[in-house]
């Protein structure tokens, strides 16, 4: 059985007090669930999110981090400073780092390589844009995305991964992918690592669907036999939106 996952990506929203406060309300609406929940504030906020999610079953994670151990990166953070406050999980790739902060695929090894040397735990993000749809180019650039960051891994790093497909045409615009689509997509994934690896690593790695997912929307989606969870943006920061999300998987 793979691992249901429900996990709020914040971006660059919520102050220290905004934080709490939302983490307290969520943690009250929490419903019961077999699935993983997580939520990922900005890095300034995650120590104070540990701290109030102490006796919680949420899960804090980070947005991003640097491939280098330490050194003279202005403004970077590392895989040993998230560890030292009990963050242990790191979304890598989300498009607006690919696309506002140009992260190509080749920093993103690097970064997946740094994460998983230190035994955390991986939440992988990538996706077509718009144009790659329209041209019926979304299984080509998805590959690739894959197999350039991922695809030089070793077979038991996929134990410590999540993959995370967020169409870009598909994140903060309303429009989410038809439940179909994002089958077929999740379906044509899984068979790609089943060929690249096996059929065991790929039935048993996690695969979220991300993009406009509303607690009007989320049920069917994550119906889908391929559909293992949700990466939330926008959703996420609404507590009863979020608990409506978490209800439906
Ligand atoms: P929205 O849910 O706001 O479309 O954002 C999705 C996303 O980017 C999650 O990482």
């Amino acid at each position: 059985m793979r691992n249901k996952i429900v996990a709020g990506n914040w971006k660059m929203n919520k102050n220290l007090s905004e934080t709490e406060s939302l983490l307290r309300e969520l943690s009250a609406k929490l419903p019961d669930t077999d699935a993983e929940v997580m939520v990922a504030p900005t890095f300034v906020n995650l120590s104070g999110a540990v701290h109030c999610l102490e006796s919680s079953i949420i899960q804090v994670i980070a947005q991003n981090m640097h491939f280098a151990e330490s050194g003279a990166f202005t403004g970077e953070i590392s895989a040993d400073m998230l560890l030292n406050i009990e963050v242990d999980t790191v979304i890598i790739g989300h498009s607006e780092r690919r696309a506002l902060f140009g992260e190509t695929d080749e920093i993103l090894a690097k970064k997946v390589k740094a994460a998983l040397a230190k035994n955390m735990r991986v939440m992988f993000c990538f996706g077509e844009e718009l144009g790659d749809r329209k041209s019926e180019n979304q299984f080509n650039i998805v590959e690739s995305q894959l197999k350039n960051a991922l695809f030089n891994l070793d077979a038991d790093s996929w134990s410590r991964l999540v993959l995370a497909y967020e169409p870009v045409w598909a994140i903060g615009t309303g429009e989410t992918a038809s439940p179909e689509q994002a089958q077929e997509m999740h379906a044509f994934i899984r068979n790609t690592i089943s060929q690249t690896y096996s059929a065991d690593i790929a039935e048993r790695v996690s695969i979220l669907y991300g993009g406009s997912v509303k607690p009007s929307n989320a049920k069917e989606i994550f119906s889908k036999p391929d559909v293992d969870g949700g990466l939330i943006g926008g959703a996420s920061l609404v507590a009863d939106d979020f608990v409506g999300i978490i209800k439906s998987i």
